[in-house]
């Protein structure tokens, strides 16, 4: 494929035997196949109880209709359409026609033939499809429970960083300049580093947060392989007082990754941003059907804050109260789109979903949260590690945007030559494990 006269690599597949995208395919996604059957399972008595007989029924037909989709993924069965004609179906179809027309010799698009993002994000909406298909479990959500458990597991350390954060607003008028940009530094590395916390890349074991969030810091400094914060801030302070009325009115957009402790940590950030002035106005996004295990929905963004505020602890419950107030007064706000949850790369979103596009254009800084973010901003290609981020975002640029990621998949660019060859060598695993993270930082070209 060309774009721009630049040669654009081939897309990370299961094809690649031995690849971390194989062995996804072959061992993770089963995994988390299997727990969403158990899930349903375990839920019987409780499909019962709400809708009787029917609840029973329905709960029976998900789960044949999920084993044979494990079973379809095990033996590389082509792909099928969608049938449950909701609002993102044709685009899905379509989008597989597209897969299809890029096959060689004929062969059928399939789990272990197909892009990697493509196949991983088409299983999470076949789970949604066997949900639709049986109605009345359509809005039944088979990864609430590991949610929330992991948002109770890290109850210690979201504790603490609400402690953290009262404090700073509390003292926030005499923080200097150099104060502010410190603290704004932290606060966008606990979100940074609150990426660790997915449950897709343990398929739904606990990977919650134990250790306090603040202090871990200077620890990882040094697993931080590009650092493009001072931008981010850079960006922010310019974003002061541009507007008609001399106002400021910096809008920063959040496009969220997980729930639990990555999501509190988010909105620690954000409220930092307004309380210091920062930002007027937040707009976060989220999933609209339950995804990649642990990914934020409506559903967890309102159970969160309301979690928040029921705490039994003075800051986080003050913390939630201030939340559900920058919600209610529209500060804040919740928007999904179902672009988020298709298997596009991020460059197709211009063509794609215009309407979102165009909506982001209006932002002053995009942040993206995690991995699966970061595979779509560059399209989860075999790039090679030294080229520039802007490059491989492939003409996606709304807005000045910035990826918070910690390496779960084996896509990174951005690197100074020999960087990704040292870190080989001392672990060769640094793509996947989740103990590296990347601040990146791109900002479109202006006229002069
Ligand atoms: O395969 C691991 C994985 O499921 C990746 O596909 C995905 O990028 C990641 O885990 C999810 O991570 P995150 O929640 O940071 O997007
Ligand atoms: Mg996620």
């Amino acid at each position: 494929m060309e774009a721009e006269g630049v040669l654009v690599p081939l897309s990370l597949s299961a094809e690649f035997e031995g690849s971390f995208a194989y062995l996804t395919v072959r061992d993770r996604l089963p995994t988390i196949l299997t727990k969403v059957i158990d899930t349903l399972h375990r839920n019987k008595d409780n499909f019962f109880k709400e809708y009787g007989k029917d609840g029973i029924q329905a709960e029976k037909t998900a789960i044949s209709f999920l084993s044979k989709l494990r079973n379809e993924l095990q033996t590389d069965k082509p792909v099928l359409s969608l049938t449950d004609n909701a609002e993102d179906s044709e685009a899905w179809n379509e989008y597989m026609r597209r897969q299809q027309d890029l096959m060689e010799d004929g062969k059928l698009v399939s789990w272990f033939k197909s892009p990697w993002l493509y196949v991983e994000c088409y299983m999470y909406r076949r789970i949604q499809e066997a949900l639709y298909m049986n109605p009345p479990m359509d809005k039944f959500d088979v990864f609430k429970g590991q949610k929330t458990q992991s948002f109770f597991e890290s109850q210690q350390a979201i504790k603490l960083l609400c402690t953290y954060l009262q404090d700073l607003i509390t003292n926030m008028e005499n923080l200097t300049e150099i104060q502010l940009r410190d603290n704004f530094l932290k606060l966008l590395q606990v979100s940074l580093w609150g990426n660790k916390c997915d449950l897709s890349i343990s398929a739904g074991q606990d990977n919650s947060q134990k250790s306090s969030p603040i202090d871990s810091l200077p620890d990882l400094q040094r697993f931080i392989l590009v650092d493009d914060s001072s931008m981010v801030w850079s960006t922010l302070v310019a974003a002061q007082g541009v507007g008609s009325s001399g106002m400021k009115h910096a809008r920063v957009d959040i496009i969220l990754d997980n729930a639990g402790f990555e999501l509190i940590s988010d909105l620690v950030l954000a409220d930092f941003l307004v309380s210091a002035g920062l930002a007027k106005q937040i707009r976060f996004h989220g999933k609209s059907i339950p995804w990649f295990v642990s990914d934020v929905t409506k559903q967890d963004f309102e159970w969160t804050i309301m979690q928040t505020i029921a705490a039994n602890h003075k800051w986080m419950s003050a913390s939630g109260v201030q939340w559900k107030h920058f919600m209610k007064e529209g500060t804040w706000s919740y928007h999904d789109h179902f672009f988020w949850t298709l298997p596009h790369e991020f460059c197709d979103m211009a063509v794609d979903a215009a309407d979102l596009y165009s909506t982001l254009q209006g932002s002053d800084l995009i942040l993206f949260k995690g991995d699966l973010n970061y595979r779509k901003l560059t399209g989860d290609r075999k790039w090679e590690h030294t080229v520039p981020f802007d490059q491989a975002l492939r003409g996606f640029q709304p807005a000045p945007l910035c990826s918070l990621r910690t390496l779960k998949a084996d896509v990174q660019v951005g690197l100074q030559p020999g960087q990704a060859e040292k870190l080989s060598s001392q672990d060769p695993d640094w793509m996947t494990n989740g103990r590296y993270a990347v601040v990146q930082f791109s900002s479109p070209c202006r006229e002069p």
